[in-house]
């Protein structure tokens, strides 16, 4: 069944579009013979309307008195609990559509869902701890202050296709809950998941404080971003687009920028790891999602006293994974969401072939329909593509060391610094690495693949990774700024 999307919703009002549309497609094919399947289509929509969208946002702030930002803490709160009851009813079909959209495994979809709302419920429950706070009244020299945190006026939210529903929400709903108004456009990929909530969020929420718009970034995003009236750039995604946008803006130095970017965490394997929780470890911090993770480990750094012993086992253990369909039991590789995904890997596998590589397992580099099986390349040097670009997918760059400096010097170089896995049995030996690696990533994690979650936890980056904070607890602060009111005792 597909679903032509007509509505848009603008200053409270599901509109419905009468102009050009894009189709939506999904990779996988429902029928034998290979073809991607027809999902729907949304409007594509253009400049006008997002400015309309631009205005109502703007509007509903109204210049910080509007009802949403001078709204009591409890009533937003309620507004907010009312969506998440609403936006539970719809997850058997947002599972259905995260499966279909962008191939994502029926527990992996589940999880995403689940966490979704895990993630809205913890950030009422940490608002109402903020509230609370806030109500103390602090004397420092016979000044009162009366500090809160205030809300930084109007929001341009755009998520990624990786994690349309989970990673777009962990932007939105900490923006819409401290008191900001909204413009959110949904990705590419993974964009009919949000069409089931299009009613609750206009049900929920006073008007014009989430409008939600599509169409091409270029077509409605910049447009937006010229106008001077955004306050706050967040987007999770790459820092071509995020650039693009920032550029757009007259006055790019007042943005706020909460950002998720690119990253190129790798893996340092000791010689004394515990080889099977390595190996357990390294597959699913390579594949999980099949490398469309900006936490996937994207470069596997292992020490040359255990190299092949390391080498023959992760490649066997790559090639007994299971490819299938998002709802087949067991399954670990999907259909890749981009159709172009395959071409670019391979460029990247024969890039690095002709440059001295080897493919380690006998299926690397196999096609199949639109999907290309996970290639393990070694040994990997610098001059390669694949050490150099955030590959975002199914291939896995081994590089041999010998001297753990060879790494460092490597992190240290690095565009990027988001987080390390660290695979060694004597933890203790290694505190002062870990304390070395902490200075250069924002996350190490020991004998365990890189990940965001516990959501509790702050997830930010390093140089081009990550502008801002996200975590239940920091969104809520890269949202909002601290205001008060001071008052002499006299
Ligand atoms: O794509 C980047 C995501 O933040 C990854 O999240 O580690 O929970 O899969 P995850």
């Amino acid at each position: 069944e597909t679903i032509h999307q007509k509505h848009y919703l603008v200053n409270g009002e599901l509109k419905t579009w009468q102009g050009e549309t894009t189709e939506v497609y999904s990779t996988i094919s429902s029928t034998e013979v290979y073809k991607p399947t027809l999902l729907g289509s949304i409007p594509d929509m253009q400049e006008v309307e997002a400015l309309d969208a631009l205005d109502a946002a703007v509007k509903a702030y109204g210049k910080g008195q509007g009802i949403w930002p001078t709204m009591h803490v409890k009533d937003r709160i309620e507004c907010m609990e009312v969506f998440v009851e609403k936006m539970k009813s719809k997850r058997t079909q947002i599972v259905k559509l995260l499966m279909w959209e962008i191939g994502k495994s029926l527990p992996d979809s589940q999880k995403e869902f689940d966490r979704t709302v895990d993630y809205i419920l913890d950030t009422i429950e940490d608002y109402k701890q903020l509230d609370r706070d806030a109500a103390k009244f602090q004397k420092h020299d016979g000044v009162y202050a009366h500090i809160k945190r205030g809300p930084l006026g109007v929001v341009l939210c755009l998520g990624p296709y990786n994690y349309p529903l989970n990673e777009t929400f962990a932007l939105l709903i900490p923006a819409i809950i401290m008191g900001n108004t909204t413009i959110f456009k949904p990705a590419k990929h993974g964009v009919l998941l949000i069409t089931p909530l299009l009613e609750a969020f206009q049900s929920s929420f006073p008007k014009g404080v989430v409008n939600i718009i599509f169409g091409r970034g270029r077509a409605v995003a910049a447009p937006i971003m010229k106008t001077g009236k955004v306050d706050v750039l967040a987007l999770i995604g790459n820092s071509k687009s995020a650039n693009a946008l920032q550029e757009q803006h007259p006055k790019s130095n007042r943005l706020r920028l909460v950002l998720g970017l690119e990253a190129k965490n790798p893996a340092i394997i000791l010689p004394d790891a515990d080889m099977e929780l390595t190996i357990n470890e390294c597959i699913a911090g390579t594949l999980s999602f099949n490398g469309q993770r900006c936490t996937a480990l994207k470069v596997v750094y292992v020490h040359e006293d255990i190299q092949k012993k390391f080498n023959e086992r992760f490649a066997a253990a790559v090639d007994d994974l299971k490819f299938g369909n998002p709802w087949d039991d067991g399954v670990k590789l999907t259909p890749l969401p981009e159709p172009q995904k395959p071409a670019y890997i391979q460029e990247l596998i024969d890039d690095a072939v002709s440059k001295g590589a080897s493919i380690l397992n006998k299926k690397g580099g196999k096609h199949f329909n639109n999907y290309i099986w996970p290639a393990v390349l070694y040994p990997v040097t610098k001059d390669m593509r694949v050490y150099q670009e955030e590959q975002f997918g199914p291939i896995i760059p081994i590089v041999p060391f010998t001297d753990i400096e060879e790494p460092l010097d490597d992190m240290a170089e690095s565009n990027y610094g988001q987080q390390v896995s660290l695979f060694g049995k004597d933890v203790y030996a290694l505190a002062p690495l870990i304390d070395t690696l902490v200075n250069l990533v924002c996350r190490v994690n020991l004998n365990s693949s890189c990940q965001r979650g516990p959501d509790v936890y702050p997830f930010t980056g390093r140089k081009d990774s990550a502008q801002a904070t996200l975590s239940v607890h920091d969104a809520l602060r890269s949202f909002s700024i601290r205001t008060f009111v001071a008052f002499k005792d006299n």
